[in-house]
């Protein structure tokens, strides 16, 4: 059977990353995509000489050309450029729209059937803008944030509570951004929700809400510590669990930046919200109930990406 094909489009920190994981991990063979001249050829090169050490068996290739994507089945997107110090996300949407159209085009020419996984920023309206490039079905094209973000307030949780992260789950919807909403009543240690944990003693409601504040300022955390990138690791893992699931049609329960028609009360359009992800692509969107300040927060959240996606129609009149 042959091997599913695997295209990263960008080759900087996190396309190599992707690259390294997905070879460990034996997902397919991966082509590593950038415009700059070298270096995906590289970076492919260098990862495929650890393979006898690690005992992966995955071809990777290294290119500058969409023709070699062809056929993939997945897509990774990390192609633009990461904020600095003192930048929002959102101050990266003018640039990275432009790249956006590119990369859409390219994947709409040379790999249509592919699930489609954005990293760039700010990152739900560039899922948007992937979309409206590219033409592929809504299903078929997401953001990877929710899985980025949950795995951040879960490690802060385990770190607090003392416990293994495996026992930690968490939930954060709403946009990668600094309105993005932790859900601490759907969140849990050993599966008991949050707020009964404060009830009951084993922390503090302050000591939550600091971390809940940590999980939103999580990227600019890593931005201010890097000086000169933002964080890699961590994204790259969260896409890579997205495409496995995709992949190996797990029907993995995630939180992403999915198309959203109906549930939540929102009417066609991109955020984060929880999922099922499987063979089909984003499979669902499970329909949760807010209470009525996770609501305000949520819409608060959701008007804050309506409001990037009428800047990105702005910029580029194709998008109107
Ligand atoms: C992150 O959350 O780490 C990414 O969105 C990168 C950034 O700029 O924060």
């Amino acid at each position: 059977m042959a091997r599913p094909k695997i295209a990263l489009i960008g080759a900087g920190q996190i396309g190599g990353t992707l690259a390294h994981l997905a070879a460990i991990k034996e997902l397919g063979d991966v082509v590593l995509f950038d415009i700059a001249e070298g270096t995906p050829q590289g970076k492919a090169l260098d990862i495929a000489e650890s393979g006898p050490a690690e005992g992966f068996d995955a071809v990777l290739k290294g290119t500058n050309s969409y023709a070699d994507i062809a056929g993939a089945d997945v897509c990774i997107v990390t192609a633009g450029v990461p904020r600095k110090p003192g930048m929002s996300r959102d101050d990266l949407l003018g640039i990275n729209l432009k790249v956006m159209k590119s990369v859409g085009e390219g994947i709409r020419d040379h790999a249509p059937d592919a699930f489609v996984i954005c990293i760039t920023n700010p990152l739900d309206a560039m899922v948007w803008a992937l979309r409206e490039f590219s033409g592929l079905p809504h299903e078929k094209v997401c953001g990877m944030a929710g899985v980025l973000d949950s795995a951040r307030f879960r490690h802060f949780l385990a770190v607090e509570f003392g416990v293994s992260m495996r026992d930690v789950t968490a939930f954060v919807l709403g946009g990668h951004g600094d309105t993005m909403v932790p859900l601490a009543r759907y969140s849990t240690v050993g599966g008991i929700p949050l707020p009964d944990l404060v009830s009951m003693g084993w922390t503090t409601q302050d000591k939550l809400d600091a971390i809940i504040q940590r999980t939103r300022d999580g990227g600019a955390e890593i931005v201010g510590l890097l000086k000169t990138g933002s964080a890699f690791y961590a994204p790259a893992t969260s896409a890579i669990e997205m495409a496995e699931a995709y992949l190996k049609d797990q029907k993995r329960v995630l939180p992403c930046a999915a198309y959203v028609d109906g549930a939540l009360g929102l009417k066609g359009m991109y955020v984060g919200v929880p999922t099922v992800i499987g063979a089909g692509g984003v499979e669902k969107v499970i329909d949760i109930k807010l209470s009525k300040d996770e609501q305000a927060m949520f819409d608060h959240s959701v008007n804050a990406v309506k409001g990037l996606v009428e800047a990105c129609k702005g910029i580029d009149s194709s998008l109107a």
